[in-house]
């Protein structure tokens, strides 16, 4: 619902009649505030669990895997907003993102209503450290996730920068229950008849999935999969080496924390935009 209640259309006045009143003077917009964007799209795939596409102003730059603020009008008339990866690359003309519905959760509890055509907050600058220029050159790219932790990583994999970067490129997704990774394994299943990146990553992007409540192919989480060096074998790819391969990590907190703490071990050091390195942790919270 827009919050614009001074746009009503107004009855033409009868010819001869009294001038109408001065309009009210127009709020003056912030230039520094959020913009209202409209919900182009909305899919849900759980009870937990959905995406939606908005408009992207012209204006509005970003690197593919950073993250901005979004949200939603509260009733006082104050915007409500938090972090959210971008999901959609850089060059795409719509915005999409990934998210959690928390039941209690202020914003997302109201998110998770949004249909087409109703408005979304969205802030001006975009920022976050999971971007291809944090990380010096290197021959594969991991990039750890758990959650909606996939979603910068749902940016870079369509990205054509991350392929002319990296020989090889391994996204992990790691979730409670397989429905819940049922956003990245279309993604990247969709990525072959992509026109950009389509011939781009055959033969060098890799999804693995594993579930930690549920059978599946691949079990447990991704921290125990690196440390018994499962992930490695079932790959088939030597374990992680700081001469060859650079991480990206985005989860909870305590993943991040956990997997920062085995790259480390890995011989690799954390990197930023100042300083590009061998691995970056970013999260995006939404509650
Ligand atoms: P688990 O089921 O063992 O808690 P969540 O939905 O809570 O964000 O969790 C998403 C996934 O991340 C789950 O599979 C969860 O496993 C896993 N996970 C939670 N904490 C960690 C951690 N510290 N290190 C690695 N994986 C984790």
């Amino acid at each position: 619902m827009s919050s614009d209640t001074t746009g009503t259309d107004a009855a033409t006045p009868a010819a001869g009649a009294s001038p109408p009143p001065a309009p009210a003077p127009a709020k003056p917009a912030n230039p520094n505030g959020p913009t209202e964007e409209t919900v182009l799209d909305v899919e849900h795939y759980t009870d937990r669990l959905f995406r939606f596409r908005i408009t992207r102003p012209m204006s509005f730059r970003f690197r593919s895997g950073e993250f901005v603020m979004i949200g939603l009008l509260k009733e006082d008339g104050k915007p409500l907003l938090r972090a959210y990866s971008v999901a959609s690359p850089a060059w795409d003309e719509e915005l999409e993102f990934y998210s959690i519905k928390v039941p209690d959760g202020p914003l997302t509890s109201r998110l998770c209503n949004i249909q087409p055509g109703d408005k979304v907050l969205l802030a001006r600058k975009p920022t976050g450290t999971l971007v291809l220029d944090a990380l010096l050159p290197g021959k594969r790219l991991y990039m750890f996730s758990t959650g909606t932790g996939f979603a910068p990583f749902a940016s870079l994999v369509r990205d054509p920068d991350t392929y002319e970067r990296y020989d090889e490129v391994i996204v992990t997704h790691t979730c409670r229950e397989l429905a819940e990774l049922t956003y990245s394994r279309n993604l990247v299943d969709s990525l072959i008849n992509d026109p950009l990146v389509g011939e781009m990553v055959q033969g060098k992007l890799r999804l693995y999935t594993s579930v930690t409540r549920e059978a599946h192919e691949h079990q447990g989480r991704i921290t125990d999969l690196i440390e018994s060096g499962k992930l490695f074998t079932d790959l088939g790819v030597p374990p992680i080496d700081p001469e060859t391969d650079r991480a990206m990590i985005c989860g909870s907190m305590e993943m991040i924390q956990d997997t920062k703490a085995l790259m480390i071990k890995a011989g690799l050091t954390e990197g930023s935009n100042a300083a590009p390195a061998q691995f970056v942790i970013e999260k995006a919270f939404a509650g």
